[in-house]
């Protein structure tokens, strides 16, 4: 791990103190008519099972990316303490300035288990109550038939979607069991629910993290830790960009007339499915753009 940069939550505290209505102003297009005044800052007790619901720490993986930074921003207008963690210290920075709630940032690979292992172990002793895990960092690697693909990218794919995001989730899941309050929501795609031609690898990690969910689920009803994946589909992001390696054109075509999700889209469902009634599990939210739908299989007639 490179670094890490905390601003305290005392440093806000003051700027909460002299300025509340800038507090105040910033959650009301989320909280609407439910939270309303200073007490509405504060995090609701996990007993209290028909209040409504508001993380108090949330850890955000890939918050430099198109969607990190709308769930980085739509959280932090909700009130709740951050952690966002990328692999690029000058966008993390950039990211971090606009963002006005006690923020703990750090440089971490999800592919490296030390650097998860040392990020989490170091984590400052008020940002440790992180109830909110948003397993985010990952995305695709090249789109050419499995035979004509690059191994290096297969297992890109498979350390940054899936062996980070187990690892993140095995070194936090403990702390939240023992708090009996949590909330893991993976990122997972439509690609893990319908195989499309070229997907492969992308496909098969984001099915992984859809079967994962669902199993950790059944581990965690009695604990008061909730699991979410939430399964996107075509959203404009620089996802296409790192797919291809930095093709603009070839990226840009992806979207092109496409009317497709924005990260906003996809921040407000995952707002949504931390914020419901502590009672409450989302399992899964699939959401695609009004132009996109499944297609019919394949035959090929030789
Ligand atoms: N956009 C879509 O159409 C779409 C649809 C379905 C699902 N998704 C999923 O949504 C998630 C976010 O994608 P996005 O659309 O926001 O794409 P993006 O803009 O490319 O963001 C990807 C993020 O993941 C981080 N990341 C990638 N590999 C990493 C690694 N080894 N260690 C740490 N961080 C890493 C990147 O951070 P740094 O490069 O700064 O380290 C970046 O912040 C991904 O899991 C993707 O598969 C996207």
């Amino acid at each position: 791990m490179a670094q890490a940069i905390t601003t305290s939550p005392r440093t806000l505290a003051t700027l909460r103190c002299t300025s509340p209505s800038l507090v105040m102003r910033s959650i009301a297009p989320i909280a609407g008519g439910i939270l309303c005044g200073r007490r509405a800052l504060r995090p609701m007790a996990a007993t209290n099972m028909s209040a409504p619901y508001r993380p108090q720490t949330v850890l955000i993986t890939g918050a430099t990316g198109g969607f990190g930074q709308a769930f980085a921003r739509q959280f932090a207008a909700l009130g709740c303490n951050l952690i966002l963690t990328s692999r690029r210290t000058d966008e993390l920075k950039k990211l971090a300035g606009t963002l006005s709630v006690p923020l703990h940032q750090a440089i971490v690979d999800v592919t490296k288990r030390d650097e998860i292992e040392k990020f989490v172990a170091t984590l400052p002793a008020d940002f440790q109550g992180v109830d909110c895990l948003i397993n985010n960092a990952g995305g695709a690697l090249g789109l050419e038939p499995a035979f004509e693909s690059n191994l290096d990218d297969w297992l890109t794919m498979i350390h940054a979607n899936v062996t980070g995001l187990v690892t993140l989730t095995h070194a936090l899941l403990p702390r939240m069991v023992q708090a009996k309050r949590g909330h893991i929501i993976n990122i997972g795609s439509v690609a893990g629910n319908y195989a499309y031609p070229n997907g492969h690898v992308y496909c098969a990690v984001k099915a992984f993290v859809g079967h994962f969910s669902a199993a950790l689920r059944a581990d965690l009803i009695a604990h008061n830790v909730r699991v979410t994946n939430i399964e996107p589909g075509l959203a404009e992001t620089p996802f296409s960009l790192n797919r291809f390696k930095g093709d603009a054109e070839r990226a840009a075509k992806v979207y092109e007339h496409a009317n497709p999700l924005t990260a906003d889209d996809i921040a407000e469902a995952v707002v949504w499915a931390a914020t419901r009634p502590a009672r409450v599990n989302i399992n899964r939210i699939e959401v695609m753009p009004t132009t996109q739908a499944t297609g019919p299989l394949a035959v090929y007639r030789g």
